[in-house]
């Protein structure tokens, strides 16, 4: 036998009845954004290496380590998507969408890729549904991108995730802040993991992220960008504060709160679930005003979230909530010789032309083992076709939820099954 082949370390196959959990929650973070006013975009899977590079920043451990970068054949420097922000705001950019009073609300379902070392809720290839809205700079678009990440949460019946927020400030009140923080860690520098000394010069917010016990303790009493935010932010984060007690938006202030990716300014958080363990963000998001105009844009503010769709389902799932699953509902439709077999094609497509699902038996199985198969893909109705059936010109028809069954004209099978079946049952 020829050798096997694999899913590639850190990947998955997301395969039936799984892929209908997927589509639930797709569906759902459809839905919300449509609610919200926030239009689809799609953007390439792989961009120039450099605008990631650019973007999310070179000091990143994203950029510096992950990123799935690749020459193409004509030479060019290219990296598969490490998330998705970059592509849109190159896209924004790119078909010069900014415009006076005006914002652009899109939002993304995509895969990205990150050479990280697989583990619980970290793959090579994750999926992120997200949102970015540009051109907007006020607390009140904050309120509502968070309002929009909390609303998909609650429509999918998720329970017990924690909001978290933070303020990173601005190009104003940041130096004061890293000039701060770097004199206090000066003082302690050596004993910071070799990752964080790294850190010092050129990313030293990051130490905050270090999953180090030893630094962890270390930092514990760093100065924190919140202290020192100037006049514009504080503003900014207290009029959001006071929106999101409005929305009755529980979050807790997380002054250590820091992001991955450099791009942001003013308004960061993220999602966390505990149970997730060592992976226990569920999303993360932030206000990015300067990076349009990094990425050779007009000056344009911008804040946007992304949330894994991986730990969303791990969390529902934890969390006992229960979600539909691919192929449910639908009718099964049974013939049992061969002429009602005929038959039960043509009625299928007929069935499937007013809407509903509808499938056929492809192994001339008796009437047993077709039933045990309209178990199994969760058909709600049976369709039965047989001698008699042929004869008098009427299919049996059963409910397979209440038992109940009735004969139904069979040129009227279609219709009479597409003024029940509005929308599959769950
Ligand atoms: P991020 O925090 O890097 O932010 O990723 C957002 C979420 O994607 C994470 O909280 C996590 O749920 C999921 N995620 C990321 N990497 C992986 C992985 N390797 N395996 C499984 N899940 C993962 C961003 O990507 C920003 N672009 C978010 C954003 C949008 N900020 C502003 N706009």
């Amino acid at each position: 036998m020829a050798k096997g082949y694999q899913a590639p370390r850190g990947t998955q196959d997301i395969l039936p009845p799984v892929s209908g959990q997927w589509h639930h929650l797709e569906d759902t973070f459809r839905q919300v954004c449509e609610r919200y006013g926030y239009q689809e975009a799609r953007t390439p899977v792989f961009e120039e290496a450099a605008l990631f590079a650019r973007g999310i920043g070179d000091a990143t451990d994203i950029v510096s380590k992950e990123m799935y970068v690749f020459e193409d054949r004509g030479g060019r420097s290219l990296s598969l998507r490490p998330e998705g922000t970059a592509g849109i705001a190159r896209a924004f950019v790119e078909h010069k969408l900014a415009g006076e009073k005006s914002a652009w609300k899109v939002f993304y379902l995509i895969s990205i890729f990150r050479y990280e070392r697989p583990q619980a809720g970290r793959y090579r290839q994750a999926h992120q549904v997200g949102v970015e809205c540009f051109g907007a700079g006020g607390p009140d678009v904050d309120a509502e991108i968070i309002a929009l990440n909390m609303a998909w949460y609650r429509d999918l019946g998720m329970k017990g995730h924690e909001l978290r927020l933070n303020s990173l400030g601005c190009p104003a009140c940041r130096p004061g802040h890293r000039q701060a923080l770097t004199s206090a860690l000066a003082d302690v520098a050596e004993e910071l993991c070799p990752t964080c000394q790294g850190r010092l010069d050129t990313n030293p917010l990051r130490v905050f992220d270090c999953k180090s016990p030893s630094c962890g303790e270390l930092v514990a009493n760093a100065p924190a960008p919140l202290d020192y935010l100037c006049d514009g932010c504080r503003s900014h984060f207290d009029a959001l504060r006071v929106l999101l007690d409005g929305m009755e938006l529980p979050y807790e202030i997380d002054p250590r709160l820091v992001r991955g990716l450099d791009y942001y300014t003013r308004t960061a958080w993220e999602v966390k679930y505990a149970e997730l363990g060592a992976q226990d963000a569920l999303c993360g998001g932030g206000r990015y005003d300067g990076l349009v105009e990094q990425l050779g844009g007009p000056k344009t503010p911008g804040i946007g979230f992304a949330a894994g769709i991986e730990r969303a389902l791990v969390a529902l799932e934890k969390g006992g909530i229960t979600m539909p699953e691919t192929g449910a509902g639908g009718v099964m439709v049974i013939g049992l010789d061969e002429a009602s077999r005929q038959r039960s094609v043509l009625l299928a497509e007929e069935i499937r032309a007013h809407g509903l699902r509808a499938e056929t038996d492809y192994f001339e199985r008796g009437l047993k083992a077709q039933m045990k198969q309209a178990d199994r893909l969760g058909a709600r109705w049976a369709v039965m076709l047989g001698e008699e059936e042929m004869a008098s010109g009427e299919a049996t028809v059963r409910d397979l939820m209440s038992g109940d069954q009735e004969s139904v004209p069979l040129e009227g099978v279609a219709g009479w099954l597409g003024e029940r079946v509005v929308t599959p049952a769950p």
